[in-house]
């Protein structure tokens, strides 16, 4: 496909196309998207506030609940009619710092619902929807009330009522271990609580995510299944069992609907972003997209630790050696974990003791940031909190400080947190817990994102809130993790199965970059035979650069692996991490995929693709190449007798001149994968 918007349209066609408001007599409001594949109806004729959603004439949601409930206003619910709408139309192309694309549509039809109780005297509320051609978002609007002011949301009535059986691909909500579990497919009447992104495929083969944008200051939601196909928004609670508490006036996330005919609809969807608020950071040349490798994998696979001692990782000639190998092949960062005093003992359930300004005595970071320097290389900062995030507030200027006065640009943070929730100490003094996707914690991880941003300094935020694309708002949280990682093929019990990865694409990947952290070369540190190993073939590793979107890719493994196999690292080594175009060329949730991504770089494309337990081949035609050039076409695939238990190492590389007429058959092993870049002649 070329290059879908020219710049002029990108930076002329931005237009509020027209506002019309009306008081409404009738007791429902309908609309449509641009193409009017989809169609919202809002009414109050159940006696409380109902929408439903079709696609293409045919119902996804029956009529489902809104509303929401307060500590002390009346519940915003039964008894409320719909007095007034106002609708618009909006469109523009908008253009991204980084990303999978640098230009976006964002195209949609919009309507603002005002309901009122039936006297019509001091209580409204207003509901937003924006209907576009890949989906739905909508949101609470809570307007000033005289005489109040604080408030605190106990509830919210949000249903989604599936008006058909689904397939489900979901992991739990509300677990110790956040978002890092492994997927689960099932029928729909036998989900839990699930996490968002929630996504399904009903009978027709529609697909449908749920999800929520632009989640700030406000409480993530998990989605609860109350009646068979009814999931209700279940507001993650403070510690208190509060969910909201907040001024008026105030709105809530968007909670969004993402529609589509085929899997790969929902891959190439921009919902998300579109719901987002333009970038508020002003000038942000300074977020950097890149590659880095780290002293990480080794303490993972127990070579080294991050406490201090004989296996101390984070020493200074292990670091230099580091430097060394990413300026040797051009990696941009060099990621050190447990530089920092504090992780002696059991770092997992002390995180009040972790300081973040002061090293190991054998961790010289003005030298070695000015060594980096020196070879063309930035150290990528690192700083684990534990969950005890109060300790990480107190220190956090500071700790900023430092690493910009250190040329420092990035930062690994974590919130791991025994036992799953976070600890915080309040103005009196006590100890309270805290879900990782409460208000509380929403607001303190974008907290991070802002004190970051005044120093010019990126966040890669691990164990982190769910992704509600605040990159497009924030282009300085450049990624982050909420998924299960390579890590847990480390030591995970059980590791990710080979599906984990066909699946990631549809589910969490459709909230945003991930630092999954590819490219593991040696896959089985224990032996091919042992529980914990990478399940994947070395092409696979490879294939993940480009499936797996994040703008920093993290190259995994030890420097010895790539050493020991420099024609595979040379993928590495050439891929990009920015792109302007992104197309998902085919693909199926937990069986496959294929990406096709131009770099925003060169001319060069790239394909990735992969599938799961099962070996697969998948021809895809080369239309998105220029149609009046010639490529050079370098494949990394497996090898004839590979299969991701025996024979994982067994990779093909090849050349071969290719045009946009021809074909190319893509044959995976199992859990295999190719790896493909079109070098333009
Ligand atoms: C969990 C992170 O996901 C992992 O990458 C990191 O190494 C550990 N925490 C220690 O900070
Ligand atoms: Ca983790």
């Amino acid at each position: 496909m070329k290059q879908r918007f020219s710049t002029t349209i990108a930076y002329g066609c931005a237009a509020l196309l027209a506002t019309f408001t009306y008081s409404v007599s009738a007791k429902q409001v309908s609309i449509s998207s641009p193409d009017q594949s989809i169609t919202v109806v809002v009414s109050d004729e159940a006696g409380f506030p109902t929408y439903k959603v079709s696609h293409q004439n045919k119902p996804v949601f029956s009529e489902s609940k809104m509303g929401l409930a307060f500590k002390s206003l009346p519940e915003f619910g039964s008894e409320f009619v719909i007095t007034s709408e106002t609708r618009s139309e909006f469109s523009e192309v908008w253009e991204q710092p980084w990303g999978e694309r640098q230009f976006v549509e964002n195209t949609y039809n919009e309507v603002s619902i005002t309901f009122a109780d039936k006297d019509e005297s001091k209580w409204q509320f207003s509901a937003r929807f924006r209907v576009y051609n890949d989906g739905i978002g909508f949101r609470y609007e809570i307007p000033e009330i005289k005489g109040e002011s604080k408030v605190e949301v106990v509830d919210e009535d949000t249903e989604f009522g599936f008006a058909s059986d689904a397939t489900a691909y979901w992991i739990p909500g509300r677990g110790w271990n956040r978002y890092e579990y492994i997927y689960n497919t099932t029928a729909l009447e036998d989900v839990d609580r699930a996490h968002t992104p929630f996504t399904t495929k009903l009978p027709t083969g529609v697909h449908v995510s749920i999800h929520e944008a632009a989640l700030v200051d406000y409480a993530a939601f998990t989605l609860d299944q109350r009646r068979p196909g009814v999931f209700k928004t279940d507001l993650t609670p403070w510690y208190d069992g509060s969910k909201v508490k907040t001024q008026l006036p105030f709105k809530s996330s968007w909670r969004t609907i993402q529609i589509a005919s085929e899997a790969t609809g929902l891959l190439n969807s921009n919902l998300i972003l579109n719901l987002n608020e333009p970038n508020k950071l002003g000038d942000v040349s300074w977020v950097n997209p890149g590659k880095y490798v780290g002293i990480w994998w080794a303490m993972h696979v127990n070579e080294k630790t991050w406490g201090s001692g004989e296996k101390h990782g984070a020493t200074n000639d292990e670091t230099r050696r580091y430097i060394d190998f990413a300026a040797k092949y051009g990696f941009d960062g060099v990621l050190v974990e447990g530089w920092n005093i504090g992780w002696d003992g059991s770092w997992f359930h002390n995180g009040d003791v972790f300081s973040f300004t002061e090293s190991y005595p054998d961790f010289d970071l003005p030298a070695l940031a000015k060594y980096a320097k020196q070879k063309g290389v930035k150290l990528v900062g690192h700083h684990e909190t534990s969950g005890s995030v109060t300790n990480y507030r107190n220190q956090m200027a500071d700790a900023y400080d430092l690493y910009e006065k250190m040329g420092i640009e990035q930062i690994k943070t974590g919130y791991v947190a025994d036992g799953g929730r976070i600890k915080r100490i309040d103005e009196q003094g006590h100890a309270r817990h805290e879900w990782h996707d409460g208000q509380f914690m929403v607001n303190e991880y974008l907290h991070s994102i802002t004190e970051a941003a005044k120093r010019k300094i990126s966040i890669n935020t691990h164990e982190p809130i769910k992704d509600t694309g605040l990159r497009r708002t924030y282009p300085n949280w450049i990624a982050r993790e909420g998924a299960r990682g390579q890590e847990f093929n480390a030591w995970g019990s059980p590791p990710n199965p080979p599906e984990h990865t066909a699946i990631l694409p549809y589910t969490r990947m459709l909230s945003g970059p991930m630092d999954f952290t590819p490219g593991i070369f040696n896959l089985a540190p224990y032996g091919l035979q042992a529980e914990n190993r990478v399940k994947t073939t070395l092409a696979k590793q490879l294939a993940l650069y480009v499936v797996l979107y994040s703008p920093i890719q993290m190259a995994a493994d030890l420097p010895r692996h790539y050493e020991n196999n420099k024609p595979a690292l040379q993928f590495i080594v050439d891929v990009p991490t920015d792109w302007s175009d992104s197309i998902a060329l085919a693909g199926e949730i937990g069986d496959y995929v294929v990406f096709a991504r131009k770099s925003r770089e060169s001319e060069d494309w790239y394909v990735g693709a992969l599938t799961d337990e099962n070996a697969r081949t998948v021809e895809i035609d080369l239309s998105f190449l220029d149609a009046d050039a010639a490529y050079e076409m370098q494949v990394y695939q497996d090898g004839k007798n590979a299969d991701w238990l025996d024979r994982p190492y067994e990779i093909e590389i090849y050349s071969k001149m290719v045009r946009a007429k021809d074909k190319v058959t893509l044959k995976m092993a199992t859990s295999g994968g190719t790896a493909i870049r079109f070098a333009k002649k």
